[in-house]
């Protein structure tokens, strides 16, 4: 009779042949080398990838579209030179990839392109810079001086983003960088952990999804944590906020709806042990007047359950700024704000037509 552990070992090593066998694989491993636009233009055979530096031309992008489990490595630096090309400049599409930077650069040549206004007009810039799509792990790599939006994650099966660096601090100079977010989500079973980004707007947009985790990141001078703005249609579920740090910029964290969405909605929020400090308008801004911060809510995409909870979120904001405020037209269940600590500037405000009192 086979031991016990055997036992566990026979049921673990069917469960995974069951899920391998669901994808399909090439017959045999195949590593491939990546060092040209080219080289990069059909890897579906290759289980592992090495990426070596090299420059992309004017007009061309990049699809990383892997082998389903592939591993795939950088090895130098991938820059792409300034271009007409309209984003993504490069996407990622490997079901179940194993991606690691080792900590080299995805470079936008953001200098090149910036002129205060970001997507609002003057130059064209290509948006977003980098993609995520299909699923898996992504680590250790940095997203540099990205035209405007850095990285767009729209992926379809479960995936960690871990010790991601998205470095637009040089857009900060003369005011040049803007609409720069860092991360803009709309995925499900997404955890983004442990990232830093430096920028001149959103560190983190969720524009739809269920599933999140958003843990250990570092923002520096942006437009903080947000979930939306949630158009029609949209909705976010399920996200737990916990352990961030966000410094300096406009607004610390935020959940922004669109006045005017309707089939919408926000639930379920728990936000713990953040640190948020140094912050010029809004500490904690939960609103349904967007694109205003604090006007006229609308009614059209409800918010409900949203709580602090489970560990202490520190807030601190200048002189001026507010520290929270609950701008709601239509909120409704379970708000716990009962570890939120919150203090200078303007103190809170809760709308006069805000649905409910704290
Ligand atoms: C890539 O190569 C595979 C296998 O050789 C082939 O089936 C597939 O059609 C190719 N895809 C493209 C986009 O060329
Ligand atoms: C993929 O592998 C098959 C079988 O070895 C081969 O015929 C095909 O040319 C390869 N495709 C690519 C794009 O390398
Ligand atoms: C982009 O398009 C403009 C207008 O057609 C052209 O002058 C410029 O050279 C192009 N830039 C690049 C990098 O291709
Ligand atoms: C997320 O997980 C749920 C529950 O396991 C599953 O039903 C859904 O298909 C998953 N979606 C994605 C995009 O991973
Ligand atoms: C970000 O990039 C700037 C150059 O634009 C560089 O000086 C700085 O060291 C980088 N920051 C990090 C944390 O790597
Ligand atoms: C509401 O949004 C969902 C998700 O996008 C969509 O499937 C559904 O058709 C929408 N319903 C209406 C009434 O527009
Ligand atoms: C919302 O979804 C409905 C149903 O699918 C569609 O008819 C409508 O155009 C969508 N609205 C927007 C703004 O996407
Ligand atoms: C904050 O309070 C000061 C003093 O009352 C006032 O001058 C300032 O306009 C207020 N700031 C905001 C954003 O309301």
């Amino acid at each position: 009779m086979p031991s016990f552990a055997a036992i566990v070992a026979l049921a673990a090593a069917s469960a995974i042949t069951r899920t391998r066998a669901s994808i399909t694989r090439p017959a045999h491993p195949t590593h491939c080398i990546v060092n040209s636009v080219a080289s990069a233009a059909n890897l579906s055979n290759c289980t592992s990838v090495d990426i070596h530096a090299f420059d992309v031309p004017a007009g061309e992008t990049i699809t990383i579209a892997a082998a389903p489990g592939a591993s795939v490595a950088m090895a130098g630096d991938i820059t792409f030179l300034q271009t007409n090309a309209t984003g993504p400049l490069i996407t990622f599409q490997t079901t179940d990839i194993l991606f690691n930077g080792h900590r080299h650069k995805i470079d936008g040549n953001g200098p090149l392109y910036w002129d205060g206004q970001g997507t609002n007009g003057g130059v064209a810039k290509p948006h977003p810079f980098v993609k995520f799509k299909g699923s898996g792990v992504f680590t250790d790599v940095t997203v540099l001086n990205s035209p405007a939006q850095a990285v767009s994650v729209g992926t379809t099966g479960p995936t960690i983003i871990r010790s991601v660096l998205v470095n637009n601090s040089a857009g900060n100079a003369g005011n040049l960088g803007h609409n720069t977010d860092g991360f803009d989500i709309s995925a499900s079973n997404l955890t983004l952990s442990g990232c830093v980004v430096d920028n001149q707007d959103d560190c983190i947009a969720i524009n739809s999804g269920r599933a999140l985790v958003i843990e250990d990141m570092t923002c520096v001078g942006s437009h903080g944590i947000s979930i939306g703005s949630i158009a029609t249609n949209k909705s976010v579920s399920d996200v737990r906020i916990s352990r961030n740090t966000v410094r300096g910029g406009l607004y610390g964290l935020r959940i922004k709806v669109d006045a005017v969405a309707v089939n919408a909605s926000v639930s379920n929020v728990l936000y713990d042990s953040n640190t948020v400090s140094g912050i010029t308008e809004f500490g904690v801004l939960i609103t349904q007047s967007y694109p205003n911060d604090d006007t006229i809510p609308g009614t059209g995409a409800p918010i409900s359950g949203i709580s602090f909870l489970g560990g202490r979120t520190h807030v601190s904001v200048d002189t001026d700024a507010f520290t929270v405020v609950v701008d709601c037209g239509a909120c409704s269940g379970i708000w716990d704000f009962s570890d939120l600590h919150a203090t200078g500037g303007n103190g809170s405000r809760i709308a006069p037509d805000n649905a409910r009192i704290f």
